[in-house]
């Protein structure tokens, strides 16, 4: 009764952290394809671990990232899916992050995801690991 109760208490008051929810969202909305640990399964389905800390650098790269369709079509509002990308990069990408690294936003998410990328494949094989693009 005493545990439940202390459990109670920490639920309510927001113990449970923004990082918890942004793992609990991960491991729903994406670890079914790119796996728990974020390797995926090349070449089916891209690594999520260090390459996206990379593609992060640019604008271009930044916004490719929202535009994925398995990322700008999650059933997430603008800003789960804004704090659940930013744990991806801190968890997966520590080590290649760029140093002046800002989060996402609420209100970057949403205008990225206004972009439909018809052809994600093409789009990224244009798209250099340091987030430039090649020239059409
Ligand atoms: C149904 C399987 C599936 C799910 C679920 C899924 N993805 Fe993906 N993801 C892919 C595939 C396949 C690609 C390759 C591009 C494409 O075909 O859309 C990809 C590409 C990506 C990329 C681009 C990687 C690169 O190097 O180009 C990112 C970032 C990404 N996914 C993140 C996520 C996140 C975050 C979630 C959860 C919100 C998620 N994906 C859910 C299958 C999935």
């Amino acid at each position: 009764m005493a545990l439940a109760l202390a459990l109670a208490v920490l639920l309510l008051s927001g113990v449970v952290d923004a990082a918890d929810d942004a793992q609990a969202r991960y491991l729903l909305h994406c670890r079914g394809c790119h796996l728990a640990n974020g390797t995926g399964v090349p070449p089916d389905v891209p690594t999520l671990v260090d390459e996206i800390g990379r593609l992060v650098a640019t604008p271009v790269g930044r916004e490719y990232v929202v535009r994925v369709p398995g990322v700008s079509q999650a059933a997430l509002d603008d800003e789960g899916l804004a704090s659940l990308l930013n744990w991806i990069l801190e968890t997966f990408n520590a080590d290649t992050l760029p140093a002046n690294f800002r989060p996402y936003s609420a209100g970057e998410i949403t205008e990225a995801r206004k972009k439909v990328l018809a052809d994600p494949l093409t789009y990224r094989r244009a798209l250099r690991l340091d987030g430039t693009r090649a020239p059409n």
